[in-house]
């Protein structure tokens, strides 16, 4: 190594007391308030930076510690082992080092096994499990202590509180996570409610783990996944835990590859990268693992990491475009949402041409102009963001400065921004974009769903004056459909045959119709179990409101406070003369339905997906989009493409229609 001058050094010292106190902000920014400004990306670039610099000053040589996920609000307890970090790198070579460093330290030894595994990017949990009992759940904290959050994982469903046949204790590990589906519609409901948005499923998931409200935790559907044994681990191999754990009920993982040599090693991980992006859930790399317990205990752990595991972690898809512009949306409850307008280009297999830019901080903080080179990011593969911007592409005599409009961009009204929340919003009820999105909504598939009332032809008749709220549907005339650009006879009978048949539709669609705050699809299916007819939810005091599963204090007053709003009690009343006449889902006792998840893939002869929807709904049954681990059974019609062969691949029992139908003719004994 070169020596260096005092003064060289100094500078690097002075370098790496920056980068500390930089990697210390964005710990707290992620592990405490799970709002982290940088991706995972960046953040390692900084510790590798940290690492390279410390390397050079190798006698002052100090390491950084693998963090420390307490939060300070909740009681902490100690790991009986301690949970260790991986040591990391996105460069594939650094694999080749990795198996070479292997085979230095365990000279002898010329067999030797990797289990190679989809790294899952959520949250580490110990779950302590004594007698059999789940006794304690625990985040990994400063790796010797973490916060305890056993009642908030017990919310998770599929989590067995009691194993049997395992050892007095057991500590069982692994990543508390949440699924794409269920993040995207959280985080799209938060940003109607004016809430900041998680940046990525991880940070929700771990968000969430460190709520105070175990009944809060429940509705947002956390999962598990469980991939090690710390204390309590009798088994020879590390891939003999997947089966073990299976077997005492867990979720573990199936997606592994066990290799001798590292010849395929790129063939493998590409194979992993395929794989990944067919889960439900973000992956963020993969881990190797030397597979034999007895050299796993050979190689040891240094302060930070086992010498037996590493992670490969793959860059985050990203693109460079330019910013041809920003738009201003206004939605159904006014919130301000900017939306970059970009250069098309590809990234991960798709064509974007617009990504969020979160909220007004957001524009300034990285002080984004029109014109401007931006790096895009698919944040958790799920919604393109921009993630920052090519400062040395800006021209020299600058671009202006991105100004967030202080008055709506629809209706000119000064926009306002309540206590605590981030978004801008419109206050004006009245504004015409506010009114076109409440009625789209009340249309929409998740809500009255009305063929063909879709945004073009209420953006029309609103601005026709045929509709100015979702009453006055129920009052359209022929007439008024005819203005419709390209509407004939056919088409105006149809769109009125439609918006006829809604009148006859579950309760709940009409209550999520609505578009009362905090209530969604899963929360109105709630509220109409409960409740009859919308006019005793109207009325139902907050004592009632508490005690329907799910309904919180913020919900129960968002409620309380629709029903006493004038405008809204004027809408109740001429909707009420529309003659709704709500069906009630009566749920019939099916052993083949019963409490199991199904997905529907493929094209039916005799159902529609929503009929299948409702038949599966009807016999006690859930459905869900995306093939999660708590998925029972695929129902696959004609053409079924990926999800089949995924449904194969994990085990999952595939119905074809004709066993769909057969099931469904089950007749109590
Ligand atoms: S094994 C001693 N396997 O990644 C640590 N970790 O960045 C052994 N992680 O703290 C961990 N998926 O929370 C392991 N398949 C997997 C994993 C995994 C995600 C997490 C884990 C760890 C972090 C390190």
């Amino acid at each position: 190594m070169v020596a260096l001058t005092s003064k060289e050094k100094k500078r690097i010292q002075k370098k790496i007391l920056q980068l500390y106190a930089e990697i210390e902000r964005h710990n707290r920014l992620y592990y405490k308030d799970s709002r982290p400004e940088i991706s995972d990306f960046e953040y390692d670039c900084l510790k590798s930076e940290l690492l390279h610099l410390e390397s050079l000053l190798s006698d002052e040589m100090v390491k950084i510690g693998i963090g420390d996920d307490r939060s300070g609000n909740l009681l902490t307890r100690k790991h009986y082992a301690p949970m260790l970090s991986l040591e990391n790198t996105y460069d594939l070579d650094d694999i080749f080092d990795f198996d070479v460093r292997i085979r230095k330290l365990l000279a002898a030894e010329k067999n030797i096994e990797y289990v190679v595994e989809p790294k899952i990017d959520g949250l580490a949990v110990n779950l302590i499990y004594e007698k059999g009992q789940l006794k304690y759940a625990l985040t990994r904290g400063n790796g010797f202590e973490g916060d305890d959050v056993t009642e908030n994982v017990k919310t998770i469903e599929d989590l067995p509180w009691h194993i049997a046949n395992a050892p007095d204790l057991i500590e069982i590990r692994g990543e508390v996570y949440m699924d794409n589906e269920i993040f995207q519609k959280i985080n799209m409901e938060r940003a109607d409610t004016g809430e900041f948005v998680f940046a990525n499923a991880r940070n929700l998931a771990s968000g969430t783990l460190k709520l105070m409200d175990s009944e809060a935790v429940r509705l947002r559907h956390l999962k598990i996944l469980l991939y090690g044994i710390g204390t309590g681990n009798c088994l020879e191999k590390q891939s003999e835990i997947y089966p073990f754990l299976q077997e005492l009920g867990f979720v573990s993982q199936t997606y592994y590859h066990i290799i001798t040599n590292l010849d395929d090693i790129a063939t493998v991980i590409r194979r992993l990268d395929w794989e990944r992006k067919q889960l439900p859930y973000a992956t963020d790399g993969v881990v190797f693992k030397v597979n034999e317990r007895a050299l796993q205990e050979k190689l040891g752990v240094t302060a930070k990491a086992p010498r037996w595991a590493f992670a490969y972690k793959f860059e985050p898809e990203r693109a460079e475009t330019i910013l041809r512009s920003v738009t201003f949306q206004v939605g159904r409850t006014g919130m301000v949402t900017p939306v970059a307008e970009l250069e098309p280009v590809y990234l991960s297999g798709s064509c974007v041409a617009r990504a969020t830019l979160h909220n007004a901080d957001d524009i300034v903080k990285k002080d984004i102009r029109i014109g401007d080179t931006v790096i895009v990011e698919k944040s958790g593969e799920i919604i393109p963001a921009i993630v920052g911007i090519k400062l040395e592409n800006r021209p020299q005599n600058g671009l202006e400065k991105l100004i967030f409009p202080k008055n709506c961009p629809h209706c000119n009204t000064q926009l306002i921004r309540l206590p605590e929340e981030v978004a801008w919003r419109c206050p004006n009820v009245n504004c015409q974009e506010q009114i076109i999105h409440k009625i789209i909504y009340f249309a929409s598939k998740t809500a009255m769903n009305i063929d063909g009332f879709g945004e073009s032809v209420v953006r029309k008749l609103v601005e026709f004056g045929k509709v100015k709220t979702p009453a006055d549907i129920y009052v359209l005339q022929k007439e008024d459909l005819y203005l419709l650009e390209n509407f004939g006879e056919k088409s105006v009978n149809r769109l009125l045959s439609n918006i006829e048949r809604s009148k006859k539709i579950e309760l709940w669609r009409f209550i999520n119709g609505l578009g009362i705050p905090l209530i969604g699809e899963k929360m109105a299916k709630d509220l109409a179990n409960h409740f009859h007819h919308w006019d005793a939810l109207a009325v139902a005091p907050l004592a009632e409101l508490g005690r329907i599963r799910g309904v919180g204090r913020k919900v129960a007053q968002g409620i309380l406070n629709y029903f006493r709003d004038s405008k809204n009690l004027d809408l109740l009343q001429r909707l009420q003369k529309v003659g709704f006449e709500f069906e009630k889902i009566v749920v019939q006792y099916n052993p083949h339905f019963a409490q199991k998840v199904f997905v529907l893939t493929g094209t039916m002869q005799q159902f529609t997906r929503d009929q299948a929807k409702k038949l599966i709904e009807k016999n006690g049954g859930f459905v869900a989009n995306t093939l999660s681990t708590n998925v029972n059974v695929l129902i696959a019609g004609s053409d079924a493409g990926q999800k089949l062969d995924i449904a194969h691949k994990k085990n999952i029992p595939i119905w074809t229609e004709i066993d769909f139908a057969k099931k469904l003719t089950y007749a109590a004994p």
